[in-house]
C-alpha cells in the first residue's frame, strides 16, 4: 500500500457507518484486552472495541489522543486502523510515535506533558508477539495512568450493545518521518518517542554522577529483549550516560521479540541471570519487557527480587534529585512482600497495600500519598508518570549505586541487616483448566472464616482473608482480590488467579517469611521457604486441583 503525503488529502473525506454486532469476550483484564493476535485480527473485532471505546468515554469529538505500541506483529495495522476510526469520529489530534512506537511509561508521559484526554498503547506486555501469539490495546486516561475499573468496565457493557462503528476510507498514513499530516479534519501528529522521555529522565537523575560511575570503568548490561525500550537504552545508557557501546543488547525491537518472551525475569531472561551468576559478569545487569514497564535488577552473583528492589529503592531515593526532599508514601500490590513496609515505617511515611494492578497506585499518586510504588511482577515507578517504568527503575538504581559507590550486593545486605529479609518466591501453575483452578480458590474462600488456629505443614494460622480494597482516595471498593493467609511466625501465603493470562487459568502461589535483624540472611530463598510452600500445598491442594508436581514457573 503507498503512503500518501499531507497534500494528497483532501481536508473532509466521506465517513462511513459500518453496521456491526457486539463481539462475546471483549472484557479488558488486569491491564487492557488482551487476547491472541488472530483474535483482534478477525474482521471487525478491533474496530467494535476501539468504537466501544471511544463511545464509553463520552466519544472523541474535538479531543487530542497519544497512540503507539510496542512494535509486536499487527502494532502496524491496528495503528491504522485507530488512527482512521479516530478521525471518523472526530478527534483533533492524535500524537502518535514514529513507526508506532512508543514504550508505556514514554505515553504515559506523553499523555501528561501535552495535556491529552488520553491515551491507547498497543501491547500485551510481556507475553510474547506474533501471529500466534499475543496482541493487546490498553487505554489510558488523562492523568495518564490505565483507565480505572469504572471506565473499563463501560467500555465492556458498551462492547456488548455495539451497533456500528464509524471509520473512514484513506490509504495508510506514513508514520516512518517525523511531523504533522492530515487524516480527514483531524491531524496526525508523528514525534519522536524517545526524546520527551529523555528529557523527562535528566531531569530526575543525576546524570553528572551517572556518567562519573561509567567514567570510572564501571560495566553494565542492559537486556531490551528485542522489545521496545531498545532505542530508550541506547539513547539513555549509552548516549547520555557514556556507558560502553554494545552494554545494551538485544535493541532492536522485532514483531516477534525474537521468538521469546520478552519477560525480564531468571526463566525468560536466563541469559542474563546466567552471566551475572558467572566468572564474566558486569557489575550491574537489567532488562525491560515488552513495551518497557517492567524491570529486571541484578548485581553480581545475586538477582534482587521486585520485591526487594521496591524496598531499596524507596530507602535510597533521596539520593536521586528528584526525591532529595524525601517521599510522602510508598504503594504496593497486595501479593508483594512487606519488605517496604518496614522502610515506609522506618521512614515514618504512609504505606498503601492494593490489588495487583498498576491502575489501582493512580488515586493515591495523584491525591500525593505516595511517591514510589511497586508491585512483585517486576513493576516498579513514581508519580514522574502513571505507570510502572522500567528505564526509571534502572536509572534510579544507577543513580544510587553512582552516589554509594558499593556493589548490588553490599547493598543488599546492607539492606536486610536494617530491616529484615523477607524471602519471597512465587509459584505459578499455567494452562489450569478453568474451572479446577476455581475449584480451588473457591474451596479456600469457603475455608477462610475456619482458619485462624488452625495449622498447617507446621505452620499456626493467625488471620485470613479474601482480600477487599477500599480507595482512601474515591472510596471506591474492590472485593475477592486473592486470599491472604497469614501466619503466626509472620510468614504469608498469597494465592490468586492472574488477570492477564490468554489460556485456560494461571494460579499464582505468593510465598514469604520474614528473617528478622538477628537471623541469616543468606539462604537460598526456596530452603528458607520450604516450610510455607508445605503449608501452601497441605491449605490448598495445589497438586490435587492442577495435576502437576510442581509449578511450571518460580520467580
Ligand atoms: C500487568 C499489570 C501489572 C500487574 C500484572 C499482574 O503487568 O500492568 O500492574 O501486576 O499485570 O498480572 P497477573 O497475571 O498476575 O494478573
Ligand atoms: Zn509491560
Amino acid at each position: 500500500m503507498t503512503a500518501l503525503s499531507d497534500t494528497d488529502f483532501p481536508v473532509t473525506l466521506d465517513i462511513r457507518t459500518v453496521p456491526t454486532r457486539p463481539v462475546e469476550g471483549q472484557k479488558p483484564g488486569t491491564s487492557g484486552l488482551r487476547k491472541k493476535t488472530r483474535v483482534f485480527m478477525q474482521p471487525g473485532y478491533l474496530e467494535n472495541f476501539t468504537q466501544s471505546l471511544f463511545d464509553a468515554i463520552g466519544g472523541i469529538g474535538g479531543k487530542t489522543l497519544v497512540l503507539g505500541g510496542d512494535g509486536r506483529f499487527f502494532n502496524d495495522r491496528a495503528i491504522q486502523v485507530i488512527m482512521r476510526m479516530a478521525a471518523a469520529n472526530g478527534a483533533a489530534r492524535v500524537i502518535v510515535g514514529q513507526g508506532g512506537i512508543l514504550s508505556t511509561p514514554a505515553a504515559s508521559n506523553l499523555i501528561r506533558i501535552r495535556h491529552a484526554d488520553g491515551g491507547i498503547i498497543l501491547s500485551a506486555s510481556h507475553n510474547p508477539g506474533g501471529e500466534d501469539e499475543d496482541f493487546g490495546m490498553k487505554f489510558n486516561g488523562p492523568n495518564g495512568g490505565p483507565a480505572p475499573e469504572s471506565v473499563t468496565d463501560a467500555i465492556f457493557a458498551r462492547t456488548a450493545e455495539i451497533t456500528e462503528y464509524r471509520t473512514l476510507d484513506t490509504p495508510d498514513i506514513d508514520l516512518s518521518a517525523l511531523g504533522e499530516r492530515q487524516l480527514g479534519g483531524m491531524t496526525v501528529e508523528v514525534i519522536d518517542p524517545v526524546a520527551d522521555y529523555a528529557a523527562l529522565m535528566e531531569r530526575l537523575f543525576d546524570f553528572g554522577a551517572i556518567r562519573d560511575l561509567f567514567a570510572s570503568g564501571f560495566s553494565m548490561r542492559f537486556d531490551s529483549m528485542h522489545a521496545v525500550t531498545g532505542p530508550y537504552a541506547r539513547e539513555i545508557i549509552e548516549r547520555r550516560l557514556g556507558a560502553a557501546p554494545g552494554t545494551v543488547v538485544n535493541a532492536v525491537p522485532q514483531p516477534d521479540f525474537g521468538g521469546g518472551h520478552p519477560d525480564p525475569n531468571p526463566v525468560w531472561a536466563k541469559d542474563l541471570v546466567d552471566l551475572m551468576m558467572g566468572p564474566d559478569a558486569p557489575d550491574f545487569a537489567a532488562a525491560s519487557d515488552g513495551d518497557g514497564d517492567r524491570n529486571m535488577i541484578l548485581g553480581r552473583g545475586i538477582y534482587v527480587t521486585p520485591s526487594d528492589s521496591l524496598a531499596v529503592l524507596a530507602a535510597n531515593a533521596h539520593l536521586a534529585p528528584a526525591y532529595a526532599k524525601g517521599i510522602s508514601g510508598i504503594a504496593r500490590s497486595m501479593p508483594t512482600s512487606r519488605a517496604a513496609d518496614r522502610v515506609a515505617e522506618a521512614l515514618g511515611i504512609e504505606m498503601h497495600e492494593t490489588p495487583t494492578g498498576w491502575k489501582f497506585f493512580g488515586n493515591l499518586l495523584d491525591a500525593g500519598r505516595v511517591t514510589i510504588c511497586g508491585e512483585e511482577s517486576a513493576g516498579t515507578g513514581s508519580d514522574h508518570v502513571r505507570e510502572k517504568d522500567g528505564l526509571w527503575a534502572v536509572l534510579l538504581w544507577l543513580n544510587i549505586l553512582a552516589v554509594r559507590r558499593q556493589s548490588v550486593a553490599d547493598i543488599m545486605a546492607a539492606h536486610w541487616a536494617e530491616y529484615g529479609r523477607n524471602y519471597y518466591s512465587r509459584h505459578d501453575y499455567e494452562a489450569v483448566a478453568s474451572d479446577r483452578a476455581n475449584a480451588l480458590v473457591d474451596r479456600l474462600r469457603g475455608m477462610l472464616a475456619a482458619l485462624p488456629g488452625q495449622g498447617f505443614g507446621g505452620l499456626r494460622v493467625q488471620a485470613a482473608d479474601d482480600f477487599a480494597y477500599l480507595d482512601p482516595v474515591d472510596g471506591s471498593t474492590s472485593a475477592r482480590q486473592g486470599i491472604r493467609v497469614m501466619f503466626e511466625d509472620g510468614s504469608r501465603v498469597v494465592l490468586r488467579l492472574s488477570g492477564t493470562g490468554t489460556e485456560g487459568a494461571t494460579l499464582r502461589v505468593y510465598l514469604e517469611r520474614y528473617a528478622g535483624t538477628d537471623q541469616p540472611h543468606d539462604l537460598d530463598p526456596e530452603t528458607a521457604l520450604a516450610p510455607v510452600i508445605a503449608a501452601a500445598e497441605e491449605l490448598a491442594l495445589i497438586r490435587e486441583h492442577t495435576g502437576r508436581d510442581r509449578p511450571d514457573v518460580t520467580t
